[in-house]
């Protein structure tokens, strides 16, 4: 049954119960979700713009330390190639990145913690800032790292960083991650903190679909997401990789059309709760439907990261399975995105660092950003 009344009188609300937020995350009528995603939308437009910028997606390494049970690229995975692509070729992506207007790249990689990988990652933010006269905005996303080696990357003129919590409830979290010192659930929690205290605009989000996940757990995520006063998220669906331990529960999986809708209702409800942050429609919204990052737009996010991987390292680098768009170069989707973008009905922000409002608003009201 309709019950659009009550949900446009909880999108009004300024604070979202935890019942409202499950209230709004268990609707399943189309229609419902159709409204809600429409509410979603009004409050983007008025609080962020109908802007969808870009961060053009640079996966530079595959190496990893780590053994997460649902990534295609845990250390423990054999069946792929290992790569770190060459300061020249990250260069060359960055470059395409600028002459094609993006205003941002975005770094990321497997995890590592060798001062060789710190100095190749402070030394390639630096030639991206020369060789682009500073216009490239650059968000990393190497995972956990020391207070300590942040600020380096801070210093080096990253100003955004990535790091996802991937599920906000510590047993969940144990249920997906191996238990041992490299993923500690605290370690993560400090890490979010120092990237905060080091002045760098955060980016954290969830898995969405995920086994022995439930709607109360996507509750607190988001309850935690505003709690850490994120400025940025990354939400999308688990896709499962056969490679992985947890591939094994794969028959406990809602089916993946479910799991785009749970996410876009994720998303639009977030959009109302945090109305000027800045929301990635995840490239894993698109494994399931042709159109599921236009999609997210619709339901409040603003931010798309078309890959500038090269082609030879997107196999290598599927953190899941069915990923879009790995037999096609940097120009095919550069060309796919505009239309794409139009046609959720949006304009594509070129030239812009899109920054995170939400930022701004609380650190610096009165300093312009580019
Ligand atoms: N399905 C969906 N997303 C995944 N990620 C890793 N593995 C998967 C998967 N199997 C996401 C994690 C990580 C981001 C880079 O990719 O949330 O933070």
């Amino acid at each position: 049954m309709a019950e659009l009344e009550k949900i446009e009188t909880i999108s009004k609300k300024p604070e979202l119960s935890r019942d409202d937020i499950l209230f709004l995350l268990s609707l399943d009528d189309p229609e419902d979700i159709r409204y809600l995603g429409g509410l979603a939308y009004a409050v983007k437009k008025k609080y962020v713009g109908n802007k969808a910028y870009l961060r053009g997606l640079i996966e530079f390494s595959n190496i990893c330390l780590k053994d997460c049970l649902y990534c295609g690229i845990r250390r423990s995975n054999n069946s792929l190639e290992r790569f770190l692509m060459s300061r020249q070729e990250i260069i060359d992506a960055a470059e395409f990145a600028c002459k094609n207007r993006y205003g941002s790249v975005v770094l990321q990689s497997g995890e590592r913690t060798d001062g060789t990988f710190t100095d190749f990652v402070c030394g390639i933010v630096k030639d991206i800032k020369s060789a682009t006269d500073g216009k490239l905005g650059i968000t990393l996303s190497c995972g956990e790292q020391s207070k300590e080696t942040y600020r380096r990357f801070f210093e080096a003129g990253a100003h955004r960083y990535l790091l996802r919590i991937e599920a906000s409830d510590r047993d969940l979290y144990y249920k997906l991650h191996p238990p041992d010192r490299h993923h500690d659930f605290d370690t993560r929690l400090s890490c979010l903190e120092w990237l905060k205290e080091i002045g760098f605009q955060v980016g954290t989000g969830v898995m969405v679909g995920l086994p022995f996940q439930t709607i109360s757990n996507l509750a607190n995520d988001l309850m935690f997401i505003k709690k850490i006063d994120a400025d940025m998220i990354g939400l999308g669906p688990y896709i499962e990789h056969s490679q992985t331990p947890l591939y094994e529960f794969r028959q406990q999986l809602m089916p993946r059309q479910d799991r785009l809708f749970l996410t876009l209702k994720m998303i639009a409800v977030l959009r109302i709760m945090m109305k000027d942050i800045n929301i990635a429609s995840a490239t894993a919204l698109q494994a399931i439907d042709g159109f599921g990052r236009e999609r997210a737009l619709k339901f409040g996010a603003n931010i798309i990261m078309p890959s500038l991987t090269p082609g030879k390292h997107r196999k290598d680098y599927l953190l899941y399975e069915d990923k879009p768009c790995i037999e096609e170069n940097r120009d095919e989707c550069k060309d796919c995105l505009e239309i794409r973008i139009k046609m959720a009905g949006d304009e594509t922000g070129y030239e812009a660092w899109g920054d995170s409002l939400h930022f701004i608003n609380r650190n610096h009201k009165n300093q312009t950003y580019v």
